[in-house]
């Protein structure tokens, strides 16, 4: 196809959650420009992102963003070959944002437009960085993890299965959360803790201060099939799934147990008064018996998303490990998975931190194989806030 013999760009809009990002990519694997505007600002005061102000700053941002990853590229839209945009799942009203967007630029400029899933694109993060670095070697089977703000979801994903489109790629669920994401179980904790939004990063950095054996905190294991699941196939093969709610509340008894309503009010307040807040401002504010929680919380959704993702590793026979989202940022679950998987023969690649969490460049890199393939999509594209990847 002579479309593959001459480089191909994409530029790919992301508006799912909280960032408003635009990026453009070649051939899937070189990052030209990338460009993110986070919300944090604006939803912080409120401890959680607030669906009605993302939509709000998405529209004010998605024109200066789209404008500057172009001019970073040093590209006019006439230079790029498709527009990419993520379709779902996410926050309805922010999806509409990019995906009205991306619509409406696609038809002007008269260039085909890619729908991506978000979850797909987290999976291309890594890859596309794993090509930039020069490895474009691959051992299937692949599992991936992804893990973030929304999703604890385990998917097997395969590419070749088709020989009219080599390059596609497709996913197969094996697991995924019953109730809160391990990334919602971060920022509820680290909320009900008075430290802020988000929570993950707080935490990372503070658990490193901590004993994480103080607090003996389970987690819950799924024995039985997900009631949500009713009426749906049978899953192939075994399911692997997670469940977070239960250490939130496990967390929040300590909490009343122990009578640290007001400390936490006092440290919140604290916090308020402070723009940026350091490692050194949390630790001040925390004392020695809160660290050992955080780290003992921390330890525990680690050792679960780590134990089960390698008991499915296992059970697939997965030879390579992709963890992605924005929890693939937090230092214990990254040190674990580098120390667990290699000992069972299984390549584990993550994304850097900044391609861990929400950005565009991971839309255009999975929009990429589906420009080869010719998926294009229809111009009476819709959002979906829970679009399944398959
Ligand atoms: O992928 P992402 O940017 O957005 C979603 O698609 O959800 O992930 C955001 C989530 C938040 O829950 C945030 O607290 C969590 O990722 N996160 C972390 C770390 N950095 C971000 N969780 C644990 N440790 C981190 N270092
Ligand atoms: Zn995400």
């Amino acid at each position: 196809m002579d479309a593959v013999s001459t480089p191909i760009y994409i530029l790919a809009i992301e508006s799912s959650c909280d960032e408003t990002a635009a990026a453009i990519v070649r051939d899937g694997e070189e990052l030209v420009s990338s460009v993110v505007a986070s919300q944090i600002a604006t939803h912080q005061p409120y401890g959680g992102v607030v669906p009605e102000l993302a939509s709000r700053e998405h529209l004010r941002n998605i024109i200066p963003v789209v404008r500057g990853a172009l001019e970073q590229s040093g590209r006019t839209l006439a230079d790029v070959d498709a527009l990419a945009v993520t379709r779902g799942p996410g926050l309805a009203g922010a999806l509409l944002v990019g995906v009205s967007f991306a619509k409406a630029m696609a038809y002007a400029v008269d260039k085909p437009l890619i729908a991506v899933n978000h979850l797909e694109g987290h999976i291309h993060a890594v890859l596309l960085e794993q090509r930039q670095n020069g490895n474009h070697d691959l051992r299937f089977p692949v599992l991936a993890l992804v893990v973030s703000g929304g999703h604890t979801h385990l998917y097997l994903a395969e590419q070749g299965f088709d020989a009219e489109r080599p390059e596609a790629w497709r996913y197969r669920n094996v697991g995924h959360t019953r109730d809160d994401a391990a990334g919602e179980a971060f920022d509820k904790v680290a909320k009900l803790l008075g430290l802020g939004y988000p929570g993950g990063p707080i935490i990372d950095r503070l658990a490193r201060h901590g004993n994480s054996r103080a607090v003996p905190f389970t987690i819950s294991q799924m024995k039985h099939r997900d009631r949500n699941d009713r009426g749906k196939p049978t899953p192939a093969g075994p399911q692997f799934d997670f469940s977070y709610s239960g250490i939130k509340t496990a967390v929040l008894r300590h909490v009343e147990l122990n009578n640290l309503f007001s400390q936490i009010e006092e440290r919140r307040q604290a916090l308020l008064d402070i723009a940026k807040p350091t490692t050194e401002d949390y630790l001040r504010v925390c004392d020695q018996p809160t660290v050992d929680l955080i780290a003992s919380f921390q330890r525990a959704v680690v050792t679960d998303v780590v134990q089960k993702t390698l008991a499915a590793a296992e059970e697939y026979g997965a030879r390579t490990l992709l963890v992605t989202g924005g929890v693939a940022a937090n230092s214990a679950l990254r040190e674990a998975f580098e120390n667990q998987a290699p000992k069972r023969g299984v390549d584990v690649h993550f994304p850097s931190r900044v391609m861990s969490t929400d950005n565009a460049a991971m839309i255009a890199a999975a929009a990429y194989p589906k420009f080869i393939a010719r998926e294009f999509a229809p111009l009476d594209l819709s959002a979906e806030a829970n679009l399944p990847l398959k």
